[in-house]
């Protein structure tokens, strides 16, 4: 029994469940990962101490308390993401400090409006694409799985913005490679100690195939463009051609492709899951369906939506921060302090873990009334100004806020207008959806969903 006694810890004073010997909350945590954690919010509050065995972390859920660790205090706290550094690199997900703030100040142009609004013509054209492949594959009855057309075109959408649609067929040969190397590179995170990585699974021999091919296409991409010296107006040029204000100096051929892997990873899964979730919620309250295709049709009167459009169709904005509210794809991120702290009083020692949840925080009660309930008028100017902003962090905020956040929300808006102006989408009968906590919250096992045609076919592109 002694043997099995967890070692103490200052955080032990801060209220949470205490779970078994050597394991800790592990088996239950396991069982129903979110309905766990909203549970412990209820049970112990706003800062929680999770066990697991030896380790313990810290969830901290109230925006006051988040917002001192991402902003106030956020110098305190690193990224701590060393297990993705095998696939990533320093890119910017995983980079730290004064490299991190260097690359962020090369690639913020990259995001800049005029960029986003170059980056949605190419947005638009792969939606439209998509459209024609559903038109072709209409009539055969079996539902359409809306996470995979979503990620099909998510990834068309940022393997294009990346390196120009001229690439052609090599744009889906990178697309395909790194799909490959990503769907097993999960495991890694799981791996106690890098030791599954090293097995020749045919897993592992898929990843390393799989990030062969990327870095051997990547690397071929760079030195192209670094020869021609064109400028292309898609985020490879912006990061060969990118130097630094101060020192004048570029990005080394590693960097650029540890920042071409990492805008892969960020940029596409995410806005499939919230684009897929939105589809989910929209079938489920034909309400709010009908107010967001009549401001469609009312704005928009048939044509394709351009860049200026945007700012317009507001009720496709607000659904999509709603679904981003319920179902935020990164519904958990983490930080490690790194001199000891204290957070809403409770005592925070040096490499303490903290896990931030905005899964949980969108569900907090004293800032969400009825939290579970979809509601786009939440995100209407006059709710949005009585609640505190940072009690809604989809892309995070502060320093190391998402720097995709308003490419994301283009996307989507683009996206949902322009399908909604063909179809409206029905989730298959007896379709059942449940969200599962991976690295991104996915619903699962997909949304299978079937094609109702608006008869508005004259959709016409813009002039
Ligand atoms: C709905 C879609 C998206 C969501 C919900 C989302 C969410 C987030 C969140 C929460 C973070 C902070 C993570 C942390 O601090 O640990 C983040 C960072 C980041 N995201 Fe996104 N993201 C989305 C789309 C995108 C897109 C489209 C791109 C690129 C085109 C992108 C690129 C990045 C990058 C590079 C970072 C790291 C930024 C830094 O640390 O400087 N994301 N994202």
């Amino acid at each position: 029994v002694i043997l099995l006694k967890q070692p103490e810890s200052p955080t032990d004073s801060i209220p949470g469940p205490r779970g078994y010997p050597v394991v800790g909350i592990l088996p239950d945590l396991w069982k129903a990962p979110l309905g766990y954690l909203v549970n412990a919010r209820n049970v112990y509050g706003d800062v929680i101490r999770l066990n697991f065995g030896s380790n313990r972390l810290v969830l901290i859920v109230h925006p006051d308390h988040v917002k001192y660790v991402l902003q106030d205090n956020n110098r305190n706290f690193r990224k701590g993401y060393e297990r993705v550094q095998p696939l990533l690199g320093n890119g910017l997900v995983s980079s730290e400090g004064d490299f991190w703030m260097r690359q962020r100040r090369l690639m913020q142009p990259a995001f800049h409006q005029p960029m986003i609004a170059a980056y949605s013509q190419t947005m638009t054209l792969a939606t439209q694409e998509m459209l024609e492949r559903w038109q072709m594959a209409a009539g055969g009855g079996e539902p359409l799985d809306m996470l995979k057309e979503m990620m099909r075109l998510t990834q068309v959408i940022i393997v294009r913005t990346m390196f120009s649609s001229d690439i052609g067929d090599r744009a889906d040969r990178i697309g395909e490679a790194f799909q490959a190397a990503l769907s097993h590179f999960s495991v890694f995170l799981i791996s106690p100690s890098g030791l599954l990585d090293k097995l020749p699974t045919p897993g592992n021999l898929r990843y390393r195939q799989g990030l062969s091919t990327v870095d051997n296409e990547v690397y071929r991409l760079i030195e192209e463009r670094r020869v021609s010296g064109e400028d292309k107006g898609d985020l490879l040029s912006r990061l060969v051609l990118a130097r630094d204000e101060e020192t004048g100096e570029g990005m080394s051929d590693r960097q650029i492709r540890d920042e071409v892997l990492t805008m892969f990873l960020a940029g596409h899964e995410t806005t499939a899951n919230a684009l897929a979730w939105t589809w989910y919620l929209l079938a489920q309250h034909p309400d709010v369906e009908a107010r967001l295709l009549a401001e469609i049709d009312g704005v928009l009167a048939g044509r394709m939506p351009a860049f200026e459009d945007i700012s317009n169709l507001r009720y496709t904005r607000m659904v999509f921060d709603e679904a981003l509210r319920l179902y935020p794809p990164a519904w958990m991120f983490a930080r490690v302090a790194i001199e000891a702290d204290e957070i809403g009083g409770h005592p925070i020692p040096a490499g303490t873990g903290l896990m931030i949840s905005p899964y949980l925080t969108h569900r907090h009660p004293d800032f969400w009334v009825d939290p579970e309930r979809f509601d786009p008028e939440r995100f209407s100017p006059e709710q949005s100004a009585q609640r505190p902003r940072h009690a809604y962090m989809p892309f995070s905020y502060g320093p190391r806020v998402c720097i995709g956040n308003n490419f994301a929300l283009t996307e989507a808006v683009l996206v949902l207008a322009i399908v909604l102006q063909r179809y409206r989408l029905e989730l298959a009968p007896g379709a059942k959806v449940t969200p599962q906590p991976l690295a991104t919250l996915k619903p699962r096992p997909g949304v299978p969903m079937h094609l109702k045609s608006r008869g508005l076919n004259s959709v016409s592109a813009a002039d």
